[in-house]
């Protein structure tokens, strides 16, 4: 069956079975890969989309369904060059570890946002508790949202958020390597 569909913008067609849940079809057949798989079951948030621009868990729903919607995805919310201020703040709060969750929790900020563009820490918590981070950095993850609200709020230009936070960027030169750096608390404990 045909679906016709608007993602992050552009109006898109697909001949598909009405079996095929929109993550896939996000994934494998518009090589979208930013919406990820984490449980397949509704439960991690990993595959969150702004449907219309409020999220859904893209796992959770048919193809067919969006047919005829707005589909945003996190490659629609910012790119490399141009980030939204959520994704300015995870990376400057370092709000990310291995990344996995990292698309969800950053779609679904951003509605929260939308809804309620000063929210409290316990909000913040309530309005991603459906999103799960296996890394568990939910403090980062608070504090990066709040920096993006005030951010936004402010209509701050990109670059003022690390200034809103008074947290440095990630230093830009690696370390050099094969250095071992240990952490102050490990120095001296056996191994
Ligand atoms: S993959 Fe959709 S909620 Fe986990
Ligand atoms: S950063 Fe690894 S699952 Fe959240």
């Amino acid at each position: 069956m045909q679906i016709d569909l608007t993602v992050n913008g552009k109006r898109t067609s697909l001949d598909a079975e009405p079996r095929l849940l929109l993550v896939h079809a996000l994934r494998d057949r518009l090589g979208l890969t930013g919406t990820h798989v984490g449980c397949d079951t509704s439960s991690c948030g990993a595959c969150t989309v702004l449907l219309d621009g409020v999220s859904v868990k893209s796992c959770t729903m048919f193809a067919v369904q969006a047919s005829g919607h707005d589909v945003t995805t996190i490659e629609g919310i910012g790119d490399a060059d141009e980030l939204h201020p959520m994704q300015e703040a995870f990376w400057t709060a370092h709000g990310l570890q291995c990344g996995y969750c990292t698309t969800g929790m950053i779609v679904s900020a951003v509605d929260l946002l939308q809804r309620n563009p000063d929210p409290s820490d316990d909000e913040i918590r309530a309005g991603l508790e459906g999103n799960l981070c296996r890394c568990t950095g939910y403090e980062n993850i608070v504090k990066a949202v709040r920096a993006a609200g005030k951010a936004m709020r402010e209509n701050a230009p990109r670059s003022s958020v690390r200034d809103l936070m008074s947290i440095h960027p990630p230093a830009e030169e690696p370390p050099p390597s094969g250095e071992v750096i240990i952490p102050p608390q490990l120095q001296g404990a056996s191994t």
